[in-house]
């Protein structure tokens, strides 16, 4: 069966999983990131790619890098960005999430920049406009509920790309709160099919999700053990808005176990990277020492994410 978000001619059409994109579109997206790296550096830092096309940032969950980083992405590659302040819009008023979207058609909307906290919320987008005939209009997820954040997976792959080159020959531990985060699953089916022959999920058994091992990775719940050799630390933020219930001990006591130390990264190889996506609870999930340190790549990955989006816009609406 085709790929939903591929169209016939197996282009990209919207970005809304990691899950089924095959190799060789997923490493496209990084090459054609590449250059726009440079962008960045240059005093007029613009590109017409998405001159005249209008993109709409529905963000209905919070957000501070994924919103910017779209934004700036957006106005780099010339188009006309609006940010809809959902709090204040008039799905706060009871208009339903279609509602909305056929109003914002009806302004001639280019693309659909979309976060939400229910998961799925981006697929049933794509299938509305799908079904109503308004296949010119692109949608990217940028992060829906527990399911997918397939940018933030794309740029977390140009970032060990960048520092490590080949997938192929890679340990890597995704450590923390697995069972909540979208980005572990973006990033489990990025890695599996990019070929990392040593994919690791390390976390307390209680944030692990049952069967996770069908996804191709090995499950550690000792970090120590977790960490051994490994090329690439992705820790994750404890998610405690998406928590139920009593998941785990006190955040001092999770610290003490499942904190990334500067003690428990020296069990990883002496020039492993250290990656998160953000937002960071330092003394939580990560010490400062380890957030700030020579190892983490926390502020370059931030980076990295413009071109990334810039790549995958430009990609889905260009000329
Ligand atoms: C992540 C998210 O929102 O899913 N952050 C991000 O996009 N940079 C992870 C998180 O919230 O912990």
């Amino acid at each position: 069966m085709r790929n939903p978000q591929l169209n016939k001619h197996g282009e990209l059409q919207h970005l809304l999983t990691l899950d089924g994109l095959p190799r060789e579109v997923i490493i496209g997206i990084l090459d054609h990131a590449a250059p726009f790296t440079e962008v960045a550096e240059r005093e007029v830092k613009k590109l017409p790619l998405l001159r005249g096309k209008s993109i709409f940032n529905l963000f209905f969950e919070n957000s501070t890098r994924t919103r910017t980083t779209f934004e700036i992405a957006a106005k780099r590659l010339s188009a006309d960005v609006v940010n809809l302040n959902v709090s204040t819009s008039s799905t706060a008023k009871g208009e339903s999430l279609l509602d909305t979207i056929d109003n914002l058609c009806a302004m001639h909307a280019d693309m659909f920049v979309v976060r939400h906290s229910a998961s799925g919320a981006p697929v049933l987008i794509a299938q509305h406009l799908q079904a109503t005939g308004r296949d010119h209009i692109h949608v990217v997820n940028a992060g829906d509920g527990r399911h997918a954040h397939p940018t933030q997976g794309l740029l977390d792959m140009y970032t060990i790309r960048h520092y490590k080159r080949d997938f192929t020959q890679l340990s890597i531990a995704i450590v923390g709160d697995i069972l909540h985060s979208r980005v572990a699953r973006s990033q489990i089916a990025a890695l599996t099919t990019l070929g990392v022959p040593d994919l690791r999920v390390v976390a307390p058994k209680t944030l692990l999700p049952t069967a996770i091992e069908n996804l191709g990775v090995r499950t550690f719940t000792d970090m120590r053990e977790g960490l051994r050799g490994v090329d690439v630390v992705m820790m994750l933020r404890l998610q405690n808005e998406r928590m139920t219930g009593a998941l785990l001990p006190t955040p001092q006591e999770y610290y003490k176990v499942w904190g990334l130390t500067p003690e428990k990264l020296a069990l990883a190889k002496p020039d492993a990277i250290v990656m998160h996506p953000g937002p960071l609870n330092r003394g939580i999930e990560i010490d400062s020492a380890v957030a700030d340190g020579t190892q983490s790549v926390i502020l370059p990955q931030v980076t990295f994410g413009i071109a990334v989006r810039m790549a995958v816009m430009s990609m889905l609406a260009g000329q």
